[in-house]
This record gives C-alpha cells, structure tokens and sequence, in this order.
C-alpha cells in the first residue's frame, strides 16, 4: 500500500506526526506532500524538526493568497503530484484550505480519498473551515472519525457506511509530547512571573473585523494576572493593518513557539484563552481550563465535561467572569480516544484499500 498524505498549515503537521511513525512502522510507503500554505519557519520547519517528521517528498510552495487563489493554486499542482505518484490513499487532514484542495483533485481523478478528522462541525456556515470540512468529508471514500459525536454527524449526513471512529490523532501526540515536556521551564517573556494564562487568537473571525479585534485585545489586556500571547502571522498583519497595539495591560506577545515549548508552557498556566480547535482539546487533555473566543466549537466534548467555557462577545467582563470562574469537576473521560488514533488509522487504511482506476 502507498500512501501519499497532504499537509500544508501548522495543525497538519501535528496530526500527521504519528501518522507518519505508524505508517513507517508498518513498512507502507508514504509520500508527505507540503502545499506550503504555511511557509514561515516558526510555523512549518520546526514541526518537522521537533516532531520527528520526514522532510516532505514534494513542496508545492503555493504561499499565502485569498482563499480561491490558494486553493486553486493547489489544486492544480496537486492532481499532477496525485498522477505521478499514483497512491492507494490520498490522505487528507483537518479543514484548511490545503485540505480542500487534496480533495477536489483527489475526487475529479477517481483516487481513493481518505479524510482524516472527519465529522467535525461547528455549524456555522461563514467559517472557511467549515465549507473546507464539509466538502472535504463529502469527497472522501473513507471518512476518518475523531469522536462519536462526529460518527454521530456522518451518519446524518449520509455517510456512515464509509465512516470509521479511529480517535484523536493529535491526542496520541499530545500523550507522548506531554511526558517529555513535563519538568521543563515556561517559555514567557522576560518579566513574566506565574501565576499567568496563554493565549493564542488567529481566527478569521475574530482578526479580520478591527472592531472585534479591538473588543478581544482589550479584555485580554485588562485581566488581573498576566496573559502571554503567542501571535500568530495572521494576528499580527490584521493588528498592525487595524492600528491594535497587542502588547499593553496585562497582556504580554510572543513570537509562535513549537508544539512541545506550547505544551511545555501550557502545563505552567493557570488557564488558556484561544480561538483554536486544537489548543482548546489540549487544555482538556492537561487538564488546564480554557476559554475559547467562539461562538460554537467543534470539540464540544470539553465544554460538556466543564473544562472549556465559549465566550462570544468578550467585551464588559464577560472575559473576565469566564476566566474567574471556579476549578472544573475531576473526570477521567477519554472522548479522544487513548492515543492509538494514528495506529487505528492506518489499520482502517489497511482494511478499506481498493485497486484505484486511474483515469490515464
Ligand atoms: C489556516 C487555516 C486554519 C488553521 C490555521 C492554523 C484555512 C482557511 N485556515 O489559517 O483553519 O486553524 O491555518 O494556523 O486554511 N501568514 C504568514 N506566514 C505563513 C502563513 C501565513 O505570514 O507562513 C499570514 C499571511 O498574511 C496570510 C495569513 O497569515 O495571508 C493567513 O494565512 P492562511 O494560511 O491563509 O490562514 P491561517 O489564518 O493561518
């Protein structure tokens, strides 16, 4: 069996991290192919490093563009990489539009598509990660499920036949991340003592308004103790295009830090405030509180279980009540899975193999 995984944005990487180990242990030839959506250092290179993850086979180096633009670019690079390498999975990862991408070239030349975090939604249809997630999940022929709820979601749309619950994957690197960290110092800026949060905002949805952006980096700045706020490009273009200066109050910036520096960091805090999926199931998994700036989340378990608290509108304390609010109840629910996600891919792959036909 061949393999050929497509990543391109920062999360990706983390999720194809033991994919790739899996995939090798197993002896299946695995092709990575990087989009280069994501091409600054600090948010693609030293995953690779850090991770362990093989340099990619191909880089597409299509760089940043409005969401046609960048996903067309792709698109077309993609069905000739897919033709060359004539693969027995196209594996695709999460909802960007890297993953969009693989999708649409993988479908239109009839090569198996396996989706890998398939079912998740939050609903909200102006979210570009949403249409990337429902399409994608839609063109695949195997459709890789984190959770029940998303097994739940697959099935009501249809797909339950070619949908498999295989678990988290970033779990299982979040397991093996966590007990290596675990001991080493906080990366803050100088002058930042404990008690402090960790923030990360990036999201489309609370950048690209300068009234929002605002609202969020006020609240932030007016919380007792002090917040570090890992920016990430996009925040920081938006802010400086916006005239938002991040850095005043209590809220102090840093540049964007590796996985295990940011779970390293995380496990000092005494709670995160995000707009990312992935961070806002990592703080669950530390169990550190988090307070996500959405309206919805696809990760709905960690709100069920109390660990994670949505606050739309952050603005007249709103922020500051959710983050004041008292420790979460104890649990030992596993929703995602027990960190042998990548392994259960790879046996779903395995299983569900077909004889492609190519088209030429
Ligand atoms: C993308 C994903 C989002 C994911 C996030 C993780 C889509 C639609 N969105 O959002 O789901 O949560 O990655 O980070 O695919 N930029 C740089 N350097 C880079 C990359 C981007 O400066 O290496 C800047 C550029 O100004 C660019 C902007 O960030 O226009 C947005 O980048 P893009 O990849 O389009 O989306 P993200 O916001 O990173």
């Amino acid at each position: 069996m061949k393999v050929l995984s497509v990543v391109g944005a920062r999360p990706q990487f983390v999720k194809l991290a033991p994919v790739a180990i899996a995939l090798n242990a197993r002896g299946i030839e695995h092709c990575i192919v990087h989009t280069g959506q994501h091409y600054e250092p600090a948010l693609s290179d030293i995953f690779f490093e850090e991770l362990g993850i093989p340099r990619p086979d191909v880089h597409l180096a299509v760089g940043s563009g409005g969401h046609g633009e960048q996903t067309g670019a792709m698109l077309g690079r993609l069905e000739t990489v897919i033709l060359g390498q004539r693969p027995d999975w196209v594996l695709i990862y999460g909802d960007t539009n890297s993953t969009l991408a693989a999708a649409v070239a993988a479908v239109k030349i009839h090569a198996p598509l396996a989706h890998l975090e398939a079912g998740l939604r939050s609903f909200n249809r102006r979210m570009p990660e949403e249409h990337n997630r429902v399409l994608s999940d839609h063109a695949a022929d195997l459709c890789l499920a984190p959770t029940e709820a998303a097994m739940t979601q697959l099935a009501r749309e249809g797909l339950a036949e070619r949908s498999v619950l295989v678990g988290d994957v970033m779990t299982d690197v979040l397991m093996r991340v966590r007990d290596r960290v675990a001991g080493s110092p906080p990366r803050i800026p100088d002058g930042v003592t404990a008690p402090f949060r960790i923030a990360t905002i990036h999201r489309a949805e609370n950048t690209d308004d300068p009234a929002r952006l605002r609202e969020i980096v006020l609240a932030m700045q007016s919380l007792p103790e002090p917040t570090v706020l890992f920016v990430h490009p996009r925040l920081r273009a938006r802010a400086a295009e916006h005239g938002v200066t991040l850095a005043a109050g209590s809220l102090h910036v840093a540049d964007p830090v590796g996985y295990p520096d940011l779970i390293g960091t995380a496990l000092h805090s005494i709670g995160i405030v995000t707009d990312s999926g992935g961070l806002q199931k990592e703080a669950f998994l530390l169990r550190v509180p988090c307070t996500t700036i959405r309206t919805e989340t696809e990760w709905t378990e960690t709100v069920d279980l109390g660990w994670n608290i949505l606050v739309p509108d952050p603005a007249q304390g709103r922020l500051l009540a959710a983050v004041s609010r008292s420790a979460p109840p104890a649990t030992d629910d596993t929703p995602y899975g027990s960190g042998d996600a990548a392994e259960r891919t790879v046996d779903a792959l395995l299983r569900r193999v077909t004889p492609p036909v190519w088209p030429i």
